[in-house]
Formats: structure tokens, sequence, C-alpha cells
């Protein structure tokens, strides 16, 4: 049995990796109205992965003993001047989620919470690989901005590792 704070915390999470999924199926709607097949495709299947992070945690807290609560999930962002700035917004939304685990995982230990703690190890891996990614792709973004050319060469790229990599 979790905690109770310990519960909720876990629970503002699964909202958190909602929300997630949720923004980045708003970007892969958004990219598809640009006309950037490669950046819709990543971000649809960055979308289902997310929902697969917030299944994780959903059933771990139902697995506890605990019930795991769905709450209110904010609306995303629907729009954006540019392809640089969506990157560049999906880039600290990824670090905002590493800060959050970040503290569930300190409160988790400061409270002798090891299951939890040990459970919680396949995020801080996969936020670590998840900003990773985001830099790499903000980056090249990055280099490209001002070439005319530039958006067209990120969507080729987008396009290549979504579809190199199997899903996770
Ligand atoms: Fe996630
Ligand atoms: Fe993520």
């Amino acid at each position: 049995m979790l905690s109770e704070k310990i519960s909720k915390m876990l629970n503002d999470q699964v909202n958190l990796e909602f929300y997630s999924s949720n923004m980045y199926l708003q970007i892969s709607a958004w990219c598809s109205s640009k006309g950037l097949e490669g950046g819709s495709h990543f971000f649809y299947k960055h979308s289902k992965e997310e929902l697969d992070h917030m299944y994780k945690l959903f059933n771990y807290i139902n697995d506890s003993g605990n019930i795991a609560i769905i709450g209110k999930i904010e609306e995303p962002p629907k729009s954006f001047s540019d392809f640089y700035s969506m990157i560049e917004k999906v880039y600290k939304h990824e670090q905002h989620v590493t800060k959050q685990i970040t503290t569930l995982i300190d409160y988790c230990l400061s409270n002798k919470d090891y299951t939890t703690f040990n459970f919680l190890q396949w995020y801080v891996s996969e936020q670590h690989e998840e900003e990773k990614l985001i830099k790499g792709i903000l980056d090249k973004s990055l280099m490209v901005q001002k070439e005319h050319i530039g958006i067209y060469m990120i969507d080729k790229y987008l396009s290549k590792i979504s579809r190199d990599t199997t899903s996770s």
C-alpha cells in the first residue's frame, strides 16, 4: 500500500503522461496541417509511447492496493509560430517531466518507499532517452533554421528516425 502522498504524486504523474500524449497527438495534427508527414508520424508514434508511460503508472498504483484517479487534463497548445518554436516547447515540456520524476524519486527515497523508488528507475532512464532524442531534433532545427530548405530536411530526418526505431 502506498502512502496517501505518494499515491497522489503518482496520480499527478498519470495526468502528466496523459497530457504529454495529448500534446504530441495535437502536434501530430499540426504537422499534418503543415504538410509535414515525417513530423506528424513521429509525434503520433510518440503520443502512443506517452500513453504506455501512463498505463505503467496506472497499473502500479492499482497493483499497490491504491486506486488510480484520472483527473482533469489540461488542453495542449494547438498551434505554433514555426517548427523550431514547437520543438523548443516539446524540449521544455520533457525537461519539466524529468523534474517531476526527480521530485517524486526524492520524496520516495526520503520517505523510505524503496519499492516505488525502484519502480521509478525506469522513468529516469526513459527521460534521459527522451531528452536526448528531442535535444537532437532541437539542435538540428537550430542549425537549419535560417535555410530555406531547413524544414524539409528536418522532416526527412524525423521520418527516417521514427521508421528506423522499433516502438518502445
Ligand atoms: Fe512520458
Ligand atoms: Fe516524454
